[in-house]
Formats: structure tokens, C-alpha cells, sequence
């Protein structure tokens, strides 16, 4: 392994760089540098900025610095790295990385297309190494109870399945932060790209993937940005089950509202815990007409989410000791898929048939680029070139906070 130093208990501590740092990537650096990760360390950081690069050396004076991430390749100084730049840099990047021998952690979405995320993944498939995705949600009790619940078939077969999550409110002001933000070109999407893949995930992560999908994405609905900012799916499983998925950036206060429905009962995420109702059992046979009595419960599951720390530190262990990931980055093309469809669809009127074949991931992919190559605001070129004052890169306080979902 290369740029490897030794813990305490001399087992040798995996160097992790942050390549985008950024809103997110400054929050893992940050992780690694205080020593919040067992048996991993800062061993670099690399951004395309020079102010980013002025302020990380000031603040990590005796972390590497690289202002492309070639370089950082080049220098053998790390063992894996978290990928924290742009959506559109993924693939690229992770890509680069993994055929440099790295271990991969990506943030979410694992990229901007389908059909980008598959050479990705095939390219994991045969590089040999760990590869990560910064599903940071499925970490909390919440969401892990209820998947235990559904997986234990409590609910018995699943009949439907509504997520209202309009509770991911954002301000003119966080989309004009960075002009790769809320474009066609630059982010290559707006709330379904950015906040709801980790609900998209979740969903799918309890329930599975749904067969077939059709959308409706409202685009600058609230906010002066071009991508969606509303939007809500229709889908329908293999066992003629229903979903229905709503986000939004623009309602406040919003909703964080999940109900799973079954054959043998339902189950309601809202306001930080489950009430789960289950058909009672009968003491007799029944006649046939009978409503059944209903059992019902309130499960708190309390105990904290571990977040982005405790993926980054099962990624180290995954990569340390073998243990198993909690969002392997394969997983990445699932929510992907379901965002995919659901612009195709509004863009077309149709249905999307899941998996997503090559006919449609080429239709998706040709309609992005024609919205990309009309958008209006992108530029590429560092935040200061682009006249954006370092207020207002979303580094305000209390941003961070804005990453949590609050129920
Ligand atoms: N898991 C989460 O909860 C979570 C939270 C926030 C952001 N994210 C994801 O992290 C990514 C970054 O989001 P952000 O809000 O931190 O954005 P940001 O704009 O604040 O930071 C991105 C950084 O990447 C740098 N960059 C751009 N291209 C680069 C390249 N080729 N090489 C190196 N650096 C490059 C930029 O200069 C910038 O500093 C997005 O994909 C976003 O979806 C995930």
C-alpha cells in the first residue's frame, strides 16, 4: 500500500485524501484530521480552487496539497480516496482513481447517468478494491428498524408505499452558492440529483426496485434555477404494488412523512419514530367478512445516527478487515435509476420500464446534453473568478446542519 504510517497499536492506518473540499469534503477532512476515524488518517487533500488551496494549507499546514487530482495520483501519498467534488466528477474521478490501485469512497449520487454509473461500477467489479457511497442515512436507527421490520415480513406482502419529503427547503441564496449548482450543465439536475437520492436510496433500500415509472419534474418552480425543484413519481413493483414519492426544495414547513403499507398491516415513519400497525391474530377461523382487529404501536428507536463518520469508518474497516460495506458504491446505480427515470419520463410523457435498457439510458443521456449545452448559468471557473463572495458558497453557519433530514 502506498503513504501508509502506524497507528498506536502498529497496525498500519489507511491514508485517506478528500479530493472536493468543499461543503461535504471539508466535513470529512475535518473527521479524519481531528482522529474521529479508527485506523485511517489525512493523507492528502486536492481541489481545483486556489482559494480552497489558500485556506486548507493555511488550516492543514502539514497535509499535502494538490491542486489537480493527476497529481495526487501521482504521488503515491494515499491509499484510497473520498470523492467530494461535483456530481458530474464521480465517475470520472472514481474511475481515475480505482485504475490507480485506490480504494473508493464516493459521495452521493454515485454520478449524473446511468449509463456513466455502470462503467464505474464494472470497473470496481474488476479493480479488486473497496468501493464505497456516502449513503450516510442508512446509518440511522430509524431507517434500519424499519427495514428490519419490512424484511421481516411484518407487513407481510408489500401493497404500497408513499414518501412525502418536501422537508429539504433550500434558499435562493444556497443555489446561487456555486454556479455549478441547479444546471443542466453543471449539476445536471435539482432536487431529485442533490437532496432526495438519500430518501431515493432508502426507499429502495426497504422496499426495492420498483418494474416501471412515470414523473412529473416542475423546473424552477420556486426558485430561479433551471433544473427541478419539484417533482413527484409514480411507480408501480412486480406485485402490482403502488408508490408515490413528492420532494421539494420550495415548501416550508415541509413534510417528512414515509407509510408502508402490507397484506398483514402498515408501518408510519414521521417525527423521528415508527407506529407500526399489525392485523391481530384471530382466535377463531374467520368467517370471512370480518375487518380484522389492529394492533398498534409506537417504536422509538432512539440512539444516534453516525452519519457521515460512521460510513467513512465502516469504509476503513471494509478496507482494513474485510467487513462488510453499509452502502457498497454499487448500490449507487439504484436511486440513480429511479432519478434517471423520472426525468425521462417528464421530459417524454412515458412510462419508464426499470432496469433502465440502453435504448432509454441513450435517450436520457441525449436529452441532458441538449439541456446542458442551452444552460444559462454555468461556469466552471474558480468562485472567486465567478465574482461569488466567499459568504455565500453555502459555507454560512449552520449549513451543515441543513445536510440532516429533521423530522
Ligand atoms: N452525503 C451527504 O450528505 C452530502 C452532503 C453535501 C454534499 N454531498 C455531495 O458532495 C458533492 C459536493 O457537494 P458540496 O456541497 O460539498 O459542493 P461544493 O461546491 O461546496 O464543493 C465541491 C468542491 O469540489 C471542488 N472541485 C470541483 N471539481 C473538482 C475536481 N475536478 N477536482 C478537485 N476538486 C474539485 C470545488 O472547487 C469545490 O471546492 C456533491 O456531489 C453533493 O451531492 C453529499
Amino acid at each position: 500500500m502506498n503513504g501508509e504510517c502506524s497507528s498506536a497499536a502498529g497496525i498500519s492506518a489507511l491514508g485517506i485524501a478528500v479530493i472536493g473540499v468543499g461543503n461535504i469534503g471539508s466535513a470529512h477532512a475535518d473527521c479524519l484530521a481531528r482522529g474521529k476515524i479508527n485506523g485511517a488518517r489525512l493523507a492528502a487533500l486536492c481541489d481545483i480552487d486556489p482559494d480552497k488551496e489558500r485556506a486548507l494549507r493555511a488550516l492543514y499546514p502539514d497535509v499535502p496539497f494538490f491542486d489537480d487530482a493527476g497529481k495526487l495520483f501521482d504521488s503515491g501519498l494515499c491509499d484510497a480516496v473520498i470523492v467530494s467534488a461535483p456530481h458530474r466528477e464521480h465517475v470520472p474521478l472514481g474511475i481515475a482513481a480505482l485504475e490507480r490501485g485506490l480504494h473508493l469512497l464516493t459521495e452521493k449520487p454515485a454520478g449524473v447517468s446511468v449509463s456513466d454509473v455502470r462503467r464505474l461500477n464494472e470497473k470496481a467489479a474488476s479493480s479488486g478494491r473497496v468501493f464505497g457511497i456516502m449513503f450516510n442515512q442508512r446509518t440511522s436507527p430509524l431507517f434500519r428498524r424499519a427495514r428490519d421490520i419490512f424484511r421481516a415480513g411484518t407487513l407481510g406482502e408489500l401493497t404500497r408505499v408513499n414518501w412525502i419529503i418536501t422537508n429539504w427547503y433550500r434558499t435562493q441564496q444556497y443555489y446561487d452558492s456555486g454556479t455549478w449548482r441547479a444546471t443542466w450543465r453543471g449539476e445536471g439536475g435539482g432536487v431529485l440529483l442533490n437532496q432526495a437520492p438519500h430518501n431515493l436510496d432508502i426507499l429502495q433500500w426497504i422496499c426495492g426496485m420498483p418494474v416501471r415509472l412515470r414523473a412529473s419534474c416542475y423546473e424552477g418552480k420556486f426558485h430561479h434555477i433551471e433544473v427541478e425543484d419539484e417533482a413527484t413519481l409514480f411507480f408501480e413493483y412486480e406485485n402490482g404494488a403502488t408508490g408515490v414519492f413528492i420532494t421539494s426544495t420550495g415548501e416550508y414547513p415541509g413534510t417528512n412523512r414515509l407509510e408502508i403499507s402490507g397484506t398483514k398491516g402498515k408501518m408510519v415513519l414521521e417525527e423521528g419514530h415508527i407506529r407500526l400497525f399489525t392485523h391481530a391474530p384471530r382466535a377463531g377461523a374467520s368467517n370471512g367478512a370480518d375487518i380484522p382487529d389492529i394492533v398498534c404501536e409506537t417504536i422509538e428507536t432512539g440512539g444516534e445516527t453516525g452519519g457521515h463518520a460512521a460510513v467513512l469508518q465502516n469504509f476503513t474497516d471494509a478496507v482494513r478487515t474485510g467487513s462488510p460495506l453499509i452502502a457498497p458504491g454499487e448500490d449507487g446505480i439504484y436511486e440513480l435509476s429511479l432519478s434517471n427515470a423520472a426525468f425521462l419520463s417528464s421530459w417524454t410523457g412515458e412510462w419508464v420500464l426499470l432496469p433502465i435498457d440502453a435504448e432509454h439510458t441513450a435517450l436520457f443521456d441525449s436529452m441532458l446534453a441538449e439541456r446542458a449545452a442551452s444552460s444559462k448559468k454555468y461556469n466552471a471557473g474558480p468562485a472567486a473568478e465567478r465574482g461569488v463572495a466567499p459568504g455565500d458558497r453555502g459555507e454560512a453557519a449552520g449549513y451543515k446542519d441543513k445536510w440532516q433530514v429533521n423530522w
